[in-house]
């Protein structure tokens, strides 16, 4: 009764004067929250299992702390910061912890044996269809490993071997385009743009079954504009669905309809791709090529093979692009390393560069491992909840669902694992005596495990293939608007400005 009088007087409030009462709505709402955040962060500083671990006191009361630093790009520069002030265990989050210790890989990441069960992937964004992941994003272990195992073929040495005249062909054709752009201007080129055409082209032709013809005509395909594009609304829109009423919001906003369009075109484009080349004739060794050829039984379902075509497109691009633009711009800045590693490569490969003859230059190899180091093209921290019944990670126990993640490029610049770790120095790789207390393991940047990334074999082949063609072909020169490329802001992956460079024919 009393209930019923009191929805009556809403309701007549409602009628009699709907302004006002919005105003109560809202100023009820604030209070709400206010309420339930100061409730939230009294608990997370004084009650939570987590609460005695080192870390900034509002990182411990809320997301937001996270939160406001992925939003300015600045996140992976505020863990270094944190791993620097606190030391290598860092409480990042009401139930976040970041580790920078090597062996909280194998802890965190690593391989279960004995029955021990495995951390949980926080996927962090929902798939388009439940039950219809791409391999990156499948939640159970189990069946990513047997999905993984359909692909680990098509990855293996043996078949980049085949693909070896594809990616031969692929770079001599950015080579030579290189060299009739700057035979007509002699402007120094963005080579963000250039590696994003040979990438794309590259990885087109491995999981499309044709290249994007992008080097060819100097343009940006729209469909990889959109990818690169979308990168920052991608990071935005991923913060702003955790609040309230952004959340709600979202999908009325600019920003929420640009997103959801952009994913719908990419998995639109995707998808046709990917059925013109399955249902294609032809015998290649692209990645379906590859896999068609163990059989009808060992073949990913349709709807499987459209989300992990556009997952290799994604993740098999930007990456090592970004890899090379960090590494070029590395080593226009340290001229005596890069003099080196020019006579390594002028002096050792004779006419034919071939895959192999590359993996055997130590300098090259050195190079490309510290490039990955002070560089890693996928920055931030993957994140991993603990399992049910909890597990240890260096040496302490966690309860079930407490949230880990290695910071990949914090963990890679921190002093307790690297010394001078803000400096290229390639000589660590090789046994100098001034970085013996390195801990080499630290650095993952294609993690760790058995959901590390596939393509790391490919990514080194192609990295090297196009560095060492590069090298041969063309002097380089740093344009004086690039000398502070670095650093930039990251949204999930690097938001690279253009990286002018000035390239000088050698023939
Ligand atoms: C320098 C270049 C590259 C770097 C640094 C890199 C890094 C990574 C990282 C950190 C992950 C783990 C992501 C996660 O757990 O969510 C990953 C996964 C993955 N990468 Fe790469 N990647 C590179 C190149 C490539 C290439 C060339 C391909 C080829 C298609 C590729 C395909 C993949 C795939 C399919 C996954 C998901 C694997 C799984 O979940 O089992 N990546 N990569």
């Amino acid at each position: 009764m009393a209930n019923r009088s009191l929805l009556a007087e809403l309701y007549h409030l409602l009628l009699d004067s709907p302004v006002k009462s919005l105003v109560y709505i809202v100023v009820a709402l604030i209070v709400y929250n206010v309420v339930k955040i100061a409730a939230l962060a009294i608990y997370n500083l004084f009650f939570h299992p987590l609460k005695d671990l080192p870390g900034p006191k509002l990182a411990a009361a809320s997301e937001s702390y996270r939160d406001w630093y992925i939003l300015k790009g600045s996140l992976v520069y505020q863990e270094l910061e944190l791993f620097r002030k606190y030391g290598p265990i860092v409480r990042d989050g009401p139930n976040s912890i970041m580790f920078a210790d090597p062996q909280a890989w194998k802890d965190i990441y690593g391989h279960r044996t004995g029955g021990k069960p495995a951390t949980i992937k926080s996927i962090g964004i929902k798939p388009a269809h439940e039950g219809h992941e791409m391999l990156e994003f499948i939640p159970s272990e189990e069946e990513h490993g047997r999905r993984r195992r359909l692909y680990m073929h098509a990855f293996s040495d043996q078949s980049i071997k085949k693909q070896e005249p594809m990616l031969i062909e692929h770079v001599n054709g950015l080579v030579e385009k290189l060299r009739a752009v700057t035979a007509e201007s002699k402007e120094p080129q963005d080579l963000v743009k250039w590696l994003h055409f040979c990438t794309f082209d590259i990885m087109g032709d491995l999981a499309f079954g044709h290249g994007m013809g992008m080097v060819g005509t100097a343009t940006y395909n729209p469909w990889v504009a959109a990818i690169i594009g979308s990168f920052r609304a991608f990071a935005i829109s991923f913060v702003l669905t955790r609040y309230q009423p952004f959340a709600f919001l979202m999908k009325y906003t600019y920003l929420g309809t640009f997103v959801q369009k952009a994913v719908d075109e990419h998995r639109r484009f995707a998808q046709t791709k990917v059925d013109e080349r399955l249902e294609s004739d032809v015998d290649r060794p692209d990645i379906w090529g590859l896999v068609m050829a163990a059989g009808p039984d060992k073949l990913p379902s349709r709807w499987a093979m459209h989300e992990d075509g556009m997952l290799f497109m994604q993740a098999g691009t930007d990456t090592s692009s970004t890899l090379l633009c960090g590494l070029i711009w590395w080593l226009l800045k340290t001229p005596e390393i890069f003099a080196k590693l020019q006579e390594e490569i002028r002096s050792n490969l004779g006419d034919e560069i071939t895959l192999e003859k590359l993996a055997r230059l130590p300098y090259l190899a050195a190079c490309v491992e510290e490039g990955l180091r002070i560089h890693p093209p996928a920055p931030p921290g993957f994140n991993r909840k603990a399992p049910p019944g909890g597990i240890a990670v260096c040496g302490r126990f966690y309860v079930e669902g407490t949230e880990f993640a290695i910071p990949v490029y914090a963990t890679s610049h921190y002093e307790g694992n690297f010394a001078l770790p803000d400096e290229f120095r390639p000589e660590r790789w090789l046994g100098d005596s001034r970085f013996a207390s390195d801990k080499k393991d630290a650095s993952q940047p294609f993690l760790y495990g058995p959901r590390n990334c596939i393509g790391k074999n490919l990514a080194y082949n192609e990295i090297r293939l196009i560095l060492a063609k590069i090298i041969v072909n063309f002097d380089l020169e740093l344009d004086a608007e690039s000398k502070n490329w670095m650093p930039h802001a990251v949204y999930g992956l690097w938001a690279k400005p253009p990286l002018w460079i000035k390239f000088t024919s050698r023939d």
